[in-house]
């Protein structure tokens, strides 16, 4: 209760205004309409009233199984632009063969109710078939940045995704479109491909959002066990390890690496490092000497899941 005589301070006064106008503006979200479409002409359709009324279009793309990292991008899209899109779509070609396509988390409902309480205004759930028709032959892939981290243990992942974000910034052709950090690699590439074939989109990379322990939120893990839920919060333990080795003096990357190995191997001793390295942030290079600013990124392998996250060592 704002009783009390600094209470009605101008800083308390304002705070306060500004929480009441987010509140608001949530409880509103929620009685907006959020269309859903299922069609690649549906969501032509409903972009070309929002254009038509003047209005700036952001895209949240996403596989669903939403979680505050993506409510997060469509916050920042909500405040940047007047109408969001958030494609939800478990894209089949960035998965290969044995890979997590079928254990990957399906959540819809749920999703939905998220989308419309954040105030988007068009979910767009595609089939498949609606996003690949059988006789395509096109597939987006951007050269070398591929090659480094993730890809290296994913081939054809990035032309997975390059392909379906192509089609994506095609097909709701949107002002701005949000992507999180955690994917590291993923915005370097579609930053890339984005310049590389001119498509007028800005693209929008937002902080990741952790859990309370650090551990970077992803719809992957849903798929670990409570033991490895516990110990995956070592990741992020192991990057703040390297940034407090790295701030202090430059290393030879390969001995930070090593004491990051000898980390995880201590607290997280169920995964399996799939990847460590310490990167050029711009061109993914490897680093012979980590120095700030420095790029350290990691994947391990749980059991069911295979979990990334990165630092930016500045
Ligand atoms: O980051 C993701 O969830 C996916 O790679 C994306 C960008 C939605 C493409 O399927």
């Amino acid at each position: 209760m704002l009783l009390r005589a600094e209470a009605w301070h101008p800083e308390y006064l304002l705070c306060w205004v500004a929480w009441r106008h987010r509140r608001g503006r949530h409880e509103d979200f929620g009685k907006i309409p959020m269309k859903i479409a299922e069609t690649i002409e549906q969501v032509r359709r409903e972009v070309a009233a929002v254009r038509a009324a003047g209005q700036s279009v952001g895209l949240v793309p996403t596989m669903g199984a939403l979680h505050e990292g993506h409510y997060s991008l469509i916050d920042a899209a909500r405040d940047q632009c007047d109408f969001v899109v958030v494609s939800i779509f478990v894209n089949p070609t960035q998965f290969a063969p044995g890979e997590d396509l079928s254990r990957y988390p399906r959540t819809v409902e749920a999703d939905l109710a998220g989308c419309r309480e954040r105030g988007a205004g068009l979910a767009f759930l595609p089939a498949a078939a609606e996003m690949y028709h059988p006789a395509a032959k096109t597939t987006v892939s951007v050269a070398n940045l591929p090659e480094t981290l993730c890809g290296r243990s994913r081939p054809g992942h990035f032309a997975g995704v390059c392909t379906v974000v192509a089609k994506l910034f095609n097909i709701v052709q949107p002002d701005k479109a949000y992507f999180g950090a955690k994917d590291y690699q993923q915005s370097v590439i579609i930053r890339r491909m984005t310049a590389d074939l001119n498509i007028p989109v800005e693209i929008v990379v937002c902080p990741t959002v952790r859990e309370a322990d650090g551990l970077a939120m992803s719809s992957r893990n849903a798929n670990l066990s409570p033991q490895e839920r516990s110990e995956a919060a070592a990741l992020h333990g192991s990057l703040q390890l390297a940034a407090d080795m790295i701030c202090n003096s430059a290393q030879p990357a390969g001995e930070v690496i090593a004491a990051m190995r000898d980390y995880l191997a201590e607290k997280a001793p169920s995964g399996q490092v799939d990847y460590i390295q310490i990167v050029d942030s711009d061109t993914l290079a490897d680093a012979a000497t980590a120095q700030v600013p420095a790029l350290v990124a990691l994947a391990v392998k749980f059991s069911q899941a295979r979990l990334i996250d990165n630092m930016s060592i500045m």
